[in-house]
């Protein structure tokens, strides 16, 4: 299993992350458990903000709460300087009750309600990023209605699409998001800002993709948002201030995977903004980032405990853990892969084969397929690094289990940040109709 962040083998042969032996975090705040090394969260907030402040670009790195969003990674994102991206009245209640503030959030989605946009409204956060015809109209009114004005990017699908390694220009997308540019509904989309009285129009936004290991795709999209803010000035005067690339950035979840560091992204966006929008002779516009999956994906660790061990004889070993797609959708919902070990023999050397099955009622509740691990017996700890994006963000009561606590550790403390549920949480917003009581 690879080391991430301050991961490593500690003395006694256990996994240690942020100081922390996982054994013994195992054994206080009881299993499943994430663990987030909190050192390589700030560390990657860093790398992207360091990477910015060198390029001599006016810029805003949003965290893209989606990932992994509770209130204590709210702070922490404040602290390092970012700004959030939110895409619900969830995540954005979330970050104003954790004092997070509101004029540095935006706030995405293809189908914020009304309710939604009064909230944020009300909030005074800093940007919506505007999706379609219906929500220009909506926010207009809105925002009319408060004597305010909200300030928005339109997101629009600029006809690339990045998968890890490769990407591929589509030309008219099909998307459920933005505004698209072949048909000439992203430039109606502009006309219809400039328009609005309670909108204030600061300029586009983007995304291609997820989990994306080249920068090629950036770079096309970047070419293809010049051509379009061109043809923007050329048609209505208008010169964007703001241009917002997305997320996507990739991770190291396996062997075989081969991510950029931060900066390369960074580097590649900045340069390929120099050159094509220096060589269309649009001024440079502020820039701004959404990585989500690369601020937390590698920093959590998932530990569970083994219970049953079943071996088929020539077929395969299944080894259950106390977890599984409750707590870890994306095995079950995209085929993702992962790395495990175990957390409380770490020296030991790999001798089989052998399958992590999930405990939920479904037979496609598998973690892993194939994982070479030492002999495995019943209480070892098993840890599955890189689930700190889209797993807790994506947990779930299938089968009624309880959703695991979460964990910040640095430097040798280990601090809860998200109680584990209780049996009585499960049933707390239940109601029995009287009708269905028993007639006495
Ligand atoms: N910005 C926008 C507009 C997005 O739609 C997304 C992700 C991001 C930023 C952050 O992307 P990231 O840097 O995390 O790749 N549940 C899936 C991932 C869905 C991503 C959706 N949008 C998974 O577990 O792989």
């Amino acid at each position: 299993m690879y080391l991430h962040g301050t991961s490593r083998i500690n003395s006694r042969g256990h996994l240690e992350i942020g100081g922390c032996d996982a054994v013994q975090l195992a054994a206080d705040f009881g299993t499943p458990l994430y663990v987030y090394d909190e050192q390589l969260i700030r560390d990657n907030c860093r790398a992207y903000v360091e990477a910015f402040q060198q390029s001599g670009f006016a810029f805003q790195v949003a965290y893209a709460s989606k990932a992994f969003c509770t209130m204590a990674m709210c702070k922490l994102v404040e602290e390092e300087g970012l700004s959030l991206d939110v895409v619900s009245g969830g995540e954005l209640y979330t970050a104003l009750k954790a004092g997070y503030p509101a004029s540095r959030i935006h706030f995405h989605g293809n189908n914020k309600s009304p309710e939604e946009l009064e909230m944020a409204l009300d909030a005074g956060i800093g940007c919506f990023v505007a999706d379609n015809f219906y929500e220009l109209e909506l926010l207009n009114h809105l925002a009319k209605e408060r004597g305010k004005t909200a300030a928005i990017l339109l997101r629009i699908t600029p006809g690339v699409e990045a998968h890890t390694h490769e990407y591929i220009s589509t030309g008219q997308q099909d998307s459920k998001f933005g505004f698209d540019l072949l048909s000439g509904q992203a430039l109606q989309a502009i006309r219809n800002s400039l328009q609005a009285e309670a909108l204030e129009l600061l300029g586009v936004h983007c995304h291609i993709g997820s989990q994306i290991f080249e920068t090629d795709g950036f770079v096309a999209a970047v070419g293809h948002i010049a051509d379009f803010l061109l043809e923007v000035t050329q048609a209505t005067g208008f010169t964007a201030k703001v241009v917002n690339l997305g997320g996507g950035y990739g991770i190291r979840y396996v062997e075989g995977d081969t991510p950029r560091r931060p900066e390369e992204y960074v580097k590649a966006i900045t340069e390929a903004v120099r050159r094509e929008f220096g060589s269309r002779n649009i001024p440079f516009p502020e820039l701004w980032i959404e990585p989500g999956r690369s601020i937390v994906g590698e920093s959590g660790t998932t530990l569970y405990t083994v219970g049953s061990v079943k071996e088929i004889p020539g077929v395969r070993k299944y080894v259950a853990v106390d977890g599984g797609m409750t707590d870890n959708l994306r095995p079950a919902l995209y085929q993702a892969k992962y790395e495990a070990a175990l957390a409380n023999r770490m020296n030991e050397q790999s001798g089989e084969l052998v399958s992590i099955a999930g405990k939920c009622c479904e037979s496609g509740d598998m973690l892993i397929w194939d994982v070479a691990l030492p002999p495995v017996r019943p209480g070892d700890i098993l840890a599955v690094p890189c689930t700190g994006a889209y797993g807790y963000a994506m947990a779930n009561n299938y089968n009624r289990i309880v959703r695991p606590a979460v964990v910040f550790v640095k430097d040798g403390s280990a601090e809860l940040i998200v109680k584990r549920e209780t049996l009585d949480d499960l049933i707390r917003l239940d109601r029995i109709p009287n009708r269905i009581q028993l007639q006495r």
